[in-house]
């Protein structure tokens, strides 16, 4: 049995399972004090869990519960991360024997609703949140007295950035691994799919012409191809989108006109 919440922060969810003999969860059952979401986010979070391990149950995130429900207002997400946490609470009394209940991880940044650091690290990293409100929308920290709203700022930040660089490394380790066919596919992937649409909204369109170990050979054609902004619209965004997509080791140069390197000129 699980139990997280508190009946003077809101909401409150007691979860229950038992196991076959298998190891499943043969049945789970809820009791929950909240609003509308509350009980549809733990009806359907005791559906999922049925005919699954231990194992299996404790990978259910709370934006999987959101997405079996068909989705939730963001300003009742918190209504599944309450899920996920009494399904952690609920698994971990198991293990323990039946005796250990749940304790908070980390410190708590929010008094008013007892959020601590880690769990705030925890929404912002699964649902990759980027503002203070969104925090509060999923596990209410922030939505009291405010006092706490630069701390979780700083948090963003922090998870953001390392988010960040994770991202980055992963492009540097397959760009090193892609071979020349690939690169040129993945180029033409992100040119189709990021980069041309932008530039159609605006009237503009560009063409791959070559790609040559790292130098992108690029035509920019409509609007663009007459834009005085064309240089920076090729740094800032073409180059920029397929160094962040393909390798940042790539750089875009522009094929220009014929007829207009003999002579013509931008407007
Ligand atoms: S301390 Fe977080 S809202 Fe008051």
């Amino acid at each position: 049995m699980g139990e997280v919440g508190s009946l003077a922060c809101g909401d409150a969810l007691k979860l229950t399972f038992k196991l076959d003999k298998n190891g499943r969860i043969a049945d789970a059952k809820f009791k929950t004090f909240g609003c509308a979401s509350a009980i549809a986010t733990s009806s359907v979070l005791t559906e999922m869990m049925k005919g699954k391990t231990l194992a299996e149950a404790a990978k259910i995130t709370n934006r999987d519960i959101a997405d079996y429900l068909g989705g939730l207002p963001e300003q009742k997400m918190h209504c599944s991360v309450m899920g996920r946490e009494a399904l952690e609470a609920a698994i971990e009394n198991y293990k323990g024997g039946g005796r250990k209940k749940h304790e908070l991880e980390g410190k708590i940044v929010c008094t008013c609703f007892g959020v601590t650091d880690k769990e705030i690290e925890r929404v912002v990293r699964e649902n990759n949140l980027t503002t203070v409100d969104q925090v509060t929308n999923y596990c209410k920290a922030g939505g009291g007295c405010g006092g706490c709203k630069g701390e979780i700022q700083k948090i963003i930040e922090r998870v953001q950035g390392d988010r960040a660089k994770e991202q980055a490394a992963v492009v540097v380790h397959r760009a090193a691994k892609l071979t020349n066919i690939e690169k040129i596919r993945l180029v033409q992937q992100i040119i189709n799919e990021q980069i041309r649409p932008a530039l159609r909204a605006h009237g503009g369109d560009i063409e791959l012409v070559d790609v040559d170990g790292n130098k992108v050979m690029v035509a920019l054609r409509g609007m663009c191809a007459q834009c005085i902004q064309a240089d920076v619209t090729m740094k800032d965004f073409v180059e920029s989108r397929l160094k962040e997509f393909v390798s940042p080791e790539l750089f875009v140069e522009e094929q220009k006109d014929p007829a207009e390197e003999a002579g013509g000129h931008k407007g």
